[in-house]
Formats: C-alpha cells, sequence, structure tokens
C-alpha cells in the first residue's frame, strides 16, 4: 500500500477498502497528461518564486525522465500506488528527496484529476474528429463518383422513390459533418484550465493561473474552484456526441447488413472486412458491422452511467466523480475503433451498380412521377394517385415495371397518357428532375458535392490544426 496520506491516520488501511478506493488500473491511462499537467504546475511555482529556480529545474528535469523512462517501457507503474498521482510523487521523491516533496505545492488531487482527465479527453475529441475527418472523406469520394449511379431511396423500407448512391452517401455526410460540429463546439467550452482550483477554494499560493493554462494550451483558466474541481460536463458532452456518433454508425451498419444480405446483394463487403462460419462453408458475414451496431449499446451505457454518477454529488470533489473514468475510456477506444473500421470497410467495399439500378427499376419507383405526369396533364393530383394506384396493381398481377406496359395498356387505365410518359418515368428523368438544393438530381448533387469540398478544406481535421 503506497499512499499520499496517512498522518492523521493511526491504523492501516484495510486491504480491501484500499483495493476498492484504488484507482492505478485505470487511471495509469493518463500518466503523460498527469506529467505534463505537473510539469506546467512546477514551470508556474518556478516563474512565481514559490519554488527556487534550482528546484523547479530539478523537478521538470526528473518528471520528464520518467515520462520517458514509462514511454520505454523501462519504468513500469506498478499497481501498489494507490493511483498515478501517487506514483509519479513516489519516484520524484526516490529520486529527488526533500525537493520532490514540493511537487504537490498549491496543489491538491481534486484539481490535479480534473486536469488530467480534461486533457487526456480533450485529446480524445481531436483523435475523433480526425477519424471522422477521414470517414468524411471516403464518403464524398463514393459520392463524387456516383452521381449516376441509380438506386432505389426508401421509406418504411419499402421502395420508394429513385435516388442516387451519392445521395445516399451524401445524407451520411452531413450526419458525420454534424458530429464533427458538436466536438467543435465541446472543445470550446471545455478548453479552460481547472489547476489552481486546488481541493476545492484555489489556494494561498500567489499561483499565475493564466500561466499554467498558457503553458497547457488552454484558452484560460476556469473562474470557479469548486467548478472547476467538480465540472465533468465537458465528459459528459463528450460522450453523448459519442453516443451520437455511435448512433449514426450504426444506422449505416444496419444498412450495409442489409445491402449485404443474399436478398439485397447491393454491396458485397470486402473479404478483409468479412468473417465466415465455422460450419456452414458459404456464409460471409458482416461482423464488422454488426459489431459496430453492437458496440453503440455500450457507448450509450457509459453516458447515462456518468449522468447518473453526476446526478447527486454535492459540491465539490466527492470521490464517486472516480467512477467517471473506466466505462468513459472504455466508450474512447470503442468509438475511435468503431469509426477507423467502418471506415475501413466502406471504401473497400464493392457497390453492385447494376443491382441497385434493376431494383429501382423493379419496385415502382417512378410512381410518384406517373402521377406527376397526369397531373402536368391537367388531371388533379387525387384521382391521378388513382389512376396510377390500378396501373401498379396491374402491373403487380403481370409482374411487370410501369415502364414495360404498352400505350395501349396504359391508355385502356387513362386516355391521357402519350407517348412521352416513358421518358417522363426514366429513372434517370425521375431523379434529375428534382434539383432543389438537397435533392438527387445530379446538378444538385453536383452543387451539393462542391460545398461539401469547401467545408472539408476549410475545416481540417482538429490534429492537423
Ligand atoms: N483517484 C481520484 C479520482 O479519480 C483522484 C482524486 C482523489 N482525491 C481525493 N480527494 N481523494 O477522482
Amino acid at each position: 500500500m503506497a499512499q499520499l496520506w496517512g498522518g492523521r491516520f493511526t491504523k492501516e488501511t484495510d486491504q480491501l477498502v484500499y483495493n476498492f478506493n484504488a484507482s492505478i488500473t485505470f487511471d495509469r491511462k493518463f500518466y503523460k497528461q498527469d506529467i505534463e499537467g505537473s510539469i506546467a504546475h512546477v514551470k508556474m511555482l518556478g516563474k512565481q518564486g514559490i519554488l527556487t529556480q534550482e528546484e523547479m529545474l530539478a523537478i521538470v528535469k526528473t518528471l520528464q525522465d520518467i515520462l520517458n523512462e514509462v514511454e520505454a517501457g523501462t519504468l513500469e507503474i506498478s499497481t501498489e500506488y494507490e493511483d498515478i498521482h501517487s506514483f509519479v510523487e513516489a519516484k520524484l521523491i526516490e529520486r529527488l528527496g526533500d525537493t520532490g516533496k514540493k511537487l504537490h505545492t498549491g496543489r491538491s488531487r481534486n484539481d490535479q484529476v480534473a486536469l488530467d482527465m480534461r486533457l487526456f479527453t480533450r485529446e480524445e475529441v481531436k483523435q475523433t474528429d480526425a477519424l471522422l475527418t477521414e470517414l468524411l472523406e471516403t464518403l464524398l469520394g463514393i459520392m463524387e463518383t456516383n452521381t449516376e449511379t441509380i438506386m432505389p431511396g426508401f421509406t418504411h423500407l419499402q421502395k420508394a422513390q429513385p435516388i442516387t448512391l451519392a445521395h445516399h452517401m451524401g445524407a451520411y455526410f452531413e450526419m458525420f459533418k454534424r458530429d464533427r460540429l458538436r466536438l467543435h463546439d465541446i472543445y470550446e467550452r471545455m478548453n479552460y484550465c481547472p489547476l489552481g482550483s486546488g481541493a476545492l477554494a484555489g489556494t494561498t499560493y500567489p499561483l499565475d493561473r493564466e500561466y499554467t493554462a498558457e503553458l497547457l494550451g488552454f484558452y484560460g483558466p476556469t473562474l470557479n474552484s469548486m467548478d472547476g474541481v467538480s465540472d465533468r460536463d465537458y465528459l459528459i458532452e463528450y460522450l453523448a456526441a459519442c453516443a451520437t456518433i455511435m448512433m449514426h454508425l450504426s444506422r449505416f451498419s444496419e444498412e450495409v447488413i442489409i445491402w449485404n444480405s443474399n436478398e439485397y446483394q447491393f454491396v458485397e463487403i470486402d473479404d478483409a472486412y468479412s468473417t465466415g462460419s465455422s460450419i456452414m462453408p458459404q456464409k460471409k458475414n458482416p461482423d464488422i458491422a454488426e459489431l459496430v451496431r453492437g458496440k453503440t449499446g455500450r457507448v450509450y451505457g457509459a453516458l447515462i452511467s456518468l449522468l447518473t454518477t453526476m446526478k447527486g454529488i454535492p459540491l465539490a470533489y466527492n470521490k464517486d466523480m472516480q467512477e467517471d473514468k473506466e466505462l468513459s475510456f472504455d466508450a474512447m477506444e470503442n468509438v475511435k475503433g468503431c469509426i477507423a473500421l467502418f471506415n475501413g470497410m466502406l471504401a473497400t467495399m464493392k457497390f453492385n451498380k447494376d443491382i441497385m439500378r434493376n431494383s429501382a427499376n423493379n419496385g415502382f419507383t417512378n410512381a410518384t412521377d406517373a402521377a406527376d405526369y397526369l397531373v402536368n396533364h391537367g388531371v388533379p393530383f387525387r384521382d391521378a394517385h388513382g389512376i396510377v394506384g390500378q396501373i401498379v396493381l396491374y402491373c403487380i398481377e403481370k409482374g411487370i415495371a410501369i415502364d414495360d406496359m404498352s400505350l395501349d395498356e396504359l391508355k385502356a387505365i387513362s386516355p391521357v397518357f402519350e407517348e412521352d410518359i416513358y421518358e417522363a418515368i426514366s429513372m434517370e428523368t425521375c431523379v434529375n428532375k428534382r434539383l432543389t438544393i438537397g435533392a438527387p438530381g445530379k446538378e444538385a448533387m453536383e452543387k451539393v458535392i462542391l460545398l461539401e469540398k469547401e467545408y472539408l478544406a476549410k475545416n481540417p481535421s482538429m490534429t492537423k490544426q
């Protein structure tokens, strides 16, 4: 048992209590942030004359050594310490003696852990943004080459009207673009430094909080020390953004699974992104898409768990808040993994364009346009709707598409039809007449693709800014 306190205790901590309380098994994950935070703190203490220059330089150098050794694998973060903060401080004192004992001047583990988690989450926000940017690039690539790839658009999973593959992918482009915007918003709100909040009421030392904030790349210090140590809103917001990303990925996965099914065959998932069955030799399963869909649950779980943990906590720090870590770390890993794998699967997926096109041809997706044709020839829409309904019934009985009917057959149902009906209800006409912005028509789609390109050029991934 290695802990930073004990002066006022007369008994050893019960081993079970110690284990229950300790967090080293998971907070070791942010050793880098912990050490970087300490380095900034000590530099500030040196600048303010709270530590001498020699003390400051010795501590900074030793902390840097500890960081390098942990990264190189020559110094192991052992679980005999209560948490990562105790580990780092103990190593520093082992090497520097009394000077090392000055590291924690003007600081509490409460503002320290608040800082570490914020720094860690900030990096996750950036990495998530980078992965989403790659996914958007993949989507845009598919969009650019498929403005004429006709497929059925669905409502109620029933064929509705013809669209293009570019248009369908464009819908996901919008979703993931909004997900990026959410991450950007969160970054703006969270990028303030809690260090210097102390245990809850600041400290009596003349700390320069602006300086520490600047050293760590924050916009400035947080403005209330009680809030500084006990705010986890930024993490809740980030997990909510992750939950939304997963919801989008899960919807997309569901479509890929349907499209990849034997019945649809709209797409074929690359061998590298499929798995086989141990018993059925013919199988090629969309496990990646299914796992992405499945893992959505645990990310929602992390969000609900933290919201629930936080809802009853009086100000300021309470140990409940240690629970902000494990499920969040799990969610962060999974979200990043899911975006990366989904992107790989999408980039290598083969689209069976002929099958998509045939499916649109044979699903009465041009029925609305047939009705619009009648309306354009003076038939009231409700009557036109009824006439085309009869036509569809006739086609279903004969097992044909509307386009397969002869003009005589069409005229028998409504004399308004003329030879130009075939042109009016061709898949190309149906799609390309839809030209308002946001619609699938080629010209409209090309305008949108240009806008999306501009967006990507103006908003490079946060890791590149
Ligand atoms: N392991 C703790 C956490 O994750 C660090 C802060 C401990 N502070 C305290 N007063 N016990 O929240």
